[in-house]
């Protein structure tokens, strides 16, 4: 472990981001938050902090960046967006933290596997990818940390359980392994990755396995209701919906439209995006918040159970 470590964590304001914070700041460290110009909201967040310093810098700033990153010995990335954000901003902070010195970087990737996906399948995977080749060719540490979807996602954002029909949805397979982690979970192993001196490429984690079929019995075992599995198609049709979806849209940087969740469904559901390499224990024991945890508490929150 690097003592009393200075993170710059770009995206601090966000939702990954701001739980990093709050990681990072349990151990020996000083934290410079990276934020665009403008909106003051860093400020308001941190600027009560005497171990927090505020960057506002935009990302074509280059001597901005130069200053920020001065002295930094590892650079945490939770920008989100699409092209401009994952690509430009962070190809641009790449280079500022080579010519700093920086001794490793941790790109925004916080997603299932990436790397094996189908050409045109996933553009938010394939946004990653692109970047990762630059952050391979470039002379400094890189670590990737890999977990599957957010767990906090399944009571909303992402559509596959039916909580009002006592369904769950599945492409293909009820019985394809999906990989989930809270996002306070990722925060956590995130800084601890940045505070490794010996952090591998790539850290897999995932907080919980599931199928569709196990959700569905602990969906069933929650609620006392049955829930049912329910066929939506194969992961071939849900390409070919989401296909026509980004076709038809007008803002091609949106960083989640809906196609891009269904491109996220595919990915998972056809194997491809499963992790194969998790080492959930290589920062020691750890209470791992599971899908299920999730569910109950999203229903005691839910008077109904909508
Ligand atoms: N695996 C999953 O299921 C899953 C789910 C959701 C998100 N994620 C990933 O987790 C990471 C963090 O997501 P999040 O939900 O925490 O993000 P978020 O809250 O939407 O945003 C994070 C930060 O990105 C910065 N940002 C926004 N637009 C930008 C731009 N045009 N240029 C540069 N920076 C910009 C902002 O920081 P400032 O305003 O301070 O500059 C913002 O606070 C992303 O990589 C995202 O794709 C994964």
């Amino acid at each position: 472990m690097i003592t009393t470590a200075t993170v710059l964590v770009a995206g601090a304001t966000g939702d990954l981001g701001r739980r990093i914070v709050r990681e990072l700041l349990r151990h020996d460290t000083l934290v410079r938050v990276l934020t665009r110009p403008g909106t003051g909201t860093a400020h308001g967040m941190y600027g009560g902090d005497d171990r927090v310093e505020v960057h506002e810098v935009a990302y074509t700033d280059r001597a901005g960046l130069a200053s920020a990153l001065s002295g930094v010995d590892t650079v945490i990335s939770a920008v989100s967006g699409a092209r401009p954000v994952i690509v430009d901003a962070q190809r641009a902070l790449l280079a500022a933290a080579v010519a700093a010195g920086v001794a490793r970087f941790i790109p925004s990737d916080y997603s299932a596997d990436y790397r094996r996906i189908t050409p045109g399948s996933n553009r938010n995977f394939e946004l990653r990818r692109e970047l990762a080749a630059d952050l391979d060719a470039a002379p400094i540490r890189v670590t990737s940390v890999l977990n599957g979807a957010f767990a906090d996602m399944l009571t909303g954002q992402a559509p596959m359980i039916l909580f009002k029909r006592h369904r769950v949805l599945f492409w293909s397979s009820p019985d394809q392994i999906l990989d989930f982690t809270t996002k306070d979970d990722v925060a956590r192993i995130v800084a601890l990755a940045a505070l490794d001196a010996n952090a591998p490429r790539v850290v897999e984690i995932a907080g919980d396995r599931v199928t569709a079929r196990s959700i569905a019995g602990t969906m069933t075992e929650l609620t006392k209701t049955p829930f049912s599995l329910q066929w939506a198609g194969t992961t071939g049709t849900l390409a070919a919906m989401s296909r026509i979806g980004r076709y038809l849209s007008k803002d091609k940087d949106q960083a989640f439209p809906a196609w891009q969740g269904m491109q996220y469904f595919v990915s998972m559901f056809n194997g491809e995006a499963e992790l194969q390499h998790i080492n959930n224990d290589r920062y020691g024991p750890h209470d791992w918040t599971s899908v299920r945890d999730v569910l109950d508490v999203h229903l005691k929150e839910t008077t109904d159970g909508h």
